[in-house]
């Protein structure tokens, strides 16, 4: 069990110290021990806070002490309350759980609605509340019974997206609902106010914010005037999207292998690459650090060719003191759901401190459109939804905290892996700062490894197996194995691990003792 919410009863169990409370307590405290989150019901305030003055009232009759008003039990009541609910999430009350009238016990009816949200087997309502008990025993527990249940250890995720949000539900929740009541759903207000903040943030001038990472980088591409037949340098080891979009283009992918520290694009390699045909260079910021891109610049400026950066894993990160996105022409990232700083669906942005590319990027972005039906440019549909962006103005209030929490992370990982034979932990660069996309380590017993891991209940993702200049989609390039030798040996050897803001030190040192 994930979820419990707390009926009325339970909460007023654990605000006061009636016969119930001793079990009602020890059953809370075993479930939070066990990471099980705990919820309380938004639509009962009024029910809670009159039942709890009540009982108050009751209580202190029965010690015999002076009267207490109603006024100064409600009071109390509040107090009490709002001391127990900081330490619970509040479940919000919505439209559909009002339309309850048509039943016995309207407020039951909605504890079982909401509780329906939650996925199939995942949650359940604790009551002492006999007749809530007979109508749906199998989706309650009471609290004497969930303290015989056999405490499981709590499930580590790969990546966890819901300690985060449970820190921010009630702001995600008033931003999502202002969306659907103004109704601009396609480029609304929010939007430009993210794109302020991105771009503040980053330190460039202009941020345009679009539909995907992928889009990000196409629409750099388009504004470059990438046409078929131009060569655009990368990587043969990253996400498929960097190289596609060259491909989509018709323009032709040259991949330079990376560098077995960092898995990124190696400078070293470059030169050899470029060629008079050579249009742009995209290097990869993978796994959450950025590529050596005084380097990269330095020899793309001698040549005169742009530099796109894909910051997909690593914005957030530093590069000598300079935010990723802020160290090349274009700068491009993803707002993918476990990116460091991710919406709740598809997103991305693109920035930029030229004005003439930042304007064709805004044409391109709405299908080429400068003013409304002139199209002086071809386009895509490549606008962030409004939702999206309300979603990530409210992660982004958290995310320069979490890029130092990831950092602690990693660090925290570094200390427990470093000495294990056959591990590799990650090499960060001088001068760069990680914010640990992933925490991917390399072992010559990749798969056997993962296999014990899971054996132990740790996930972990093995990323890029295949190496892109070995895939069926870029065959025609005519590459073959042993082209790209560091590429095909991270391919075959990297193994990400949980990784998130908020992993806790006690699950790292289980997945560690999982390693050893
Ligand atoms: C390195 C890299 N580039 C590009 C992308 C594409 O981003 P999106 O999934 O938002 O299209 C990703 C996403 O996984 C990525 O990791």
């Amino acid at each position: 069990m994930k979820h419990l919410l707390l009926d009325i009863n339970i909460v007023v169990d654990a605000c006061t110290d009636r016969d119930s409370s001793v079990e009602s307590v020890a059953a809370i405290a075993k479930a939070k021990a066990a990471g099980v989150a705990l919820w309380v019901y938004a639509g009962s305030v009024q029910t809670l806070e009159y039942v709890l003055a009540s009982e108050l009232v009751r209580l202190n009759a029965k010690k015999g002490f002076p009267p207490l008003t109603r006024l100064h039990a409600a009071r109390r009541a509040r107090l009490l309350l709002a001391n127990f609910c900081n330490k619970t999430s509040w479940l919000a009350a919505l439209s559909f759980e009002g339309n309850v009238f048509n039943t016995d016990d309207p407020e039951d009816e909605q504890l079982l609605l909401a509780l329906e949200r939650f996925p199939a087997g995942t949650a359940k309502l604790m009551t002492n509340d006999k007749p809530m008990r007979e109508k749906s025993p199998e989706k309650t527990v009471t609290p004497s019974v969930w303290l015989t249940e056999k405490n499981q250890a709590a499930p580590i995720d790969f990546i966890d997206l819901k300690t985060q949000q449970n820190l921010i539900r009630p702001n995600l929740e008033i931003s999502i609902h202002r969306v659907l009541h103004h109704g601009q759903y396609i480029m609304g207000p929010e939007i430009r106010e993210l794109e302020e903040k991105l771009a503040g943030y980053v330190g460039v001038k202009h941020c345009i914010t679009c539909a995907s990472g992928t889009d990000a980088l196409l629409m750099a591409l388009m504004a470059l005037d990438i046409v078929p037949g131009d060569e655009v340098i990368t990587v043969p080891y990253t996400w498929i999207s960097t190289a596609e979009v060259i491909a989509l283009l018709r323009a032709k992918p040259i991949f330079v292998d990376i560098r077995p520290d960092t898995f990124n694009l190696d400078p070293n390699k470059l030169e050899a690459a470029i060629t008079p045909r050579t249009k742009a260079i995209m290097p990869v910021g993978i796994y959450g650090q950025c590529a050596d891109m005084i380097r990269i610049n330095a020899i793309a400026d001698n040549h005169g060719i742009p530099v796109i950066e894909d910051a997909a894993q690593c914005f957030g990160a530093t590069h000598n003191g300079k935010k990723a996105c802020n160290l090349s022409l274009i700068g491009c990232t993803s707002f993918f759901p476990s990116k460091p700083l991710g919406c709740y669906g598809d997103g991305g942005a693109i920035f930029t401190p030229d004005d003439a590319l930042a304007d064709k990027m805004c044409q391109i972005r709405i299908h080429g459109q400068k003013i409304k039906h002139q199209h002086p440019l071809v386009g895509i549909n490549g606008r962030l939804d409004t939702l999206q962006a309300a979603i990530l103005l409210e992660k982004f209030i958290l995310f320069p905290e979490e890029c130092e929490l990831r950092a602690k992370v990693g660090k925290r990982y570094d200390m427990l892996l470093s000495a294990i034979p056959d591990v590799k932990v990650p090499v960060i660069a001088s001068g760069n700062t990680s914010v640990y996309a992933q925490y991917t380590i390399l072992s010559s017993d990749r798969d056997g490894l993962g296999q014990k891991l899971k054996a132990a209940g740790i996930p972990s993702v093995a990323y890029y197996t295949g190496p892109l200049h070995l895939q069926g989609a870029f065959a025609y390039l005519g590459y073959k194995p042993g082209d790209f030798p560091v590429a095909e040996r991270v391919a075959a050897q990297c193994l990400s691990l949980p990784m998130s803001a908020y992993l806790m030190a006690k699950d790292q040192e289980r997945i560690a003792s999982a390693i050893v």
